[in-house]
């Protein structure tokens, strides 16, 4: 019989506990959201790192013992998951560290880190008989749903701000989903959404409410642990929006101690833009409230964060900090990391780097120092954000002399 080791939700408030049997997004208690809890004993008797080090599987999937389904897709011919970790000696150098890795989730599927909540949402979701799935997304998110209902065969039905980049939008299309652009903010969308939940009954994938989400979302800490033999980094440096993938780090990292696995969790610090920064704001005021986003990193531009709680908590649980960006420094860390990884990062997939510039700059690295910077999302879907310090050249002419007049 097929088991899993998900025995229920824990409230990230109020701590209420209750069987995972019944299934729901929310608190009944308080509203708030939903930890995800296993049953770590039950875990350590059926899993090893040997045996995980023996897997083939080099997807998500090959950490199905900590993941709240049943069984793996049928069909997993599209690989989610199993990113690069990249090593950058001269970044490392340069900012006079020991050691510097990229974790390169641009190499998702639809081609952001949104995929490996997605991945493990419709496995849920069709473990729940559901055939339809909504959300609502700056982009990625739903770009990353239309992709992988397209692998799974399910139906997807997106809300988009009709402002969101025009290849993320045509993404979603190509992929044959079902996209309402909104007119109106990401927050606007996101009501929507809940709404058509409600109406529907529909499962919802939008980030911030759904637990299983976070589930997903945490494989890139169990990759990150596993492709450093174990041996945790001292900082990780995530991107926020609504608080879902940092939320995710820190419960990777938290289930891998809870195992025993690793002996500590990093410092995990949560990066916003200044035009939309309500996580950073709370970890300095004790309040989170809503603000008035508005920066060129689209998809980490959120009024009221929907997942708060749990980046709060994995700022403040680790030892991390809260970091405030210009969209200056946003753009040009997104060059750098570029040229000096040949890692093309979006917007706000380099807003984690631009906080790791901003953190040396300040000395809250120290030489000794080993740190991971997650990349979220390509740059590819938005060209016109990259174009605001890299200008195309004038053509020149096809012949030799033509090259020999403009080089250099
Ligand atoms: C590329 C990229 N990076 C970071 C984020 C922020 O994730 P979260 O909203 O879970 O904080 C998003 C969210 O859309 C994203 O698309
Ligand atoms: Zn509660």
């Amino acid at each position: 019989m097929e088991t899993t080791n998900y025995i229920g939700l824990k409230c990230v408030s109020c701590g209420e506990l209750s069987s995972a049997e019944h299934f729901h997004y929310t608190c009944h208690a308080c509203g708030e959201n939903l930890d995800v809890v296993y049953d770590y004993s039950a875990i350590s008797r059926m899993w090893s790192k040997d045996e995980l080090f023996k897997n083939s599987e080099r997807s998500i999937w090959r950490y199905l013992p900590l993941l709240p389904v049943f069984s793996q897709p049928f069909n997993t011919t599209i690989q989610v998951g199993g990113t690069p970790l990249i090593q950058s000696e001269p970044l490392a150098q340069s900012f006079g560290i020991k050691g510097l890795w990229l974790k390169d989730d641009t190499r998702n599927p639809s081609g952001s880190l949104k995929d490996r909540a997605t991945e493990v949402g419709i496995q849920h979701a069709k473990e729940m008989g559901q055939e339809t799935m909504v959300a609502a997304s700056t982009g990625n998110a739903a770009a990353s749903l239309a992709c992988l209902s397209a692998q799974h065969d399910m139906e997807a039905v997106i809300f988009a701000p009709s402002s969101a980049p025009e290849a993320k939008l045509t993404q979603i299309l190509q992929y044959g989903a079902k996209l309402f652009p909104v007119d109106g903010s990401y927050d606007d969308a996101f009501d929507l959404s809940t709404k058509v939940v409600e109406d529907t009954g529909w499962y919802s994938r939008s980030t911030g409410i759904n637990p299983i989400l976070s589930e997903g979302k945490k494989t890139v800490s169990l990759e990150i642990a596993e492709q450093l033999n174990w041996q945790i980094p001292d900082h990780v440096f995530v991107p926020v929006g609504d608080g879902c993938i940092i939320g995710g780090v820190y419960k990777g990292f938290y289930d891998l101690l809870k195992l025993g696995w690793i002996e500590k969790i990093p410092k995990i610090h949560a990066v916003q833009s200044n035009g939309s920064s309500a996580i950073v704001n709370a970890l300095s005021t004790g309040t989170l409230s809503a603000v008035n986003a508005s920066t060129i990193a689209d998809s980490i531009s959120v009024d009221l964060p929907r997942d708060g709680l749990k980046a709060i908590r994995a700022v403040k649980e680790s030892n991390g900090a809260g970091i405030n960006v210009s969209d200056d420094a946003i753009l040009d860390a997104q060059h750098v990391l570029a040229k000096s990884s040949g890692i093309f990062a979006e917007p706000a997939a380099a807003t984690g780097f631009a906080g790791l510039v901003k953190s040396i700059h300040q000395e809250l690295v120290s030489a000794d120092e080993r740190v991971v910077v997650l990349v979220t999302g390509t740059g590819l879907k938005d060209i016109k954000a990259a174009q605001n310090l890299i200008k195309i050249p004038a053509a020149i002419s096809p012949n030799l002399e033509s090259f020999k007049e403009h080089w250099n």
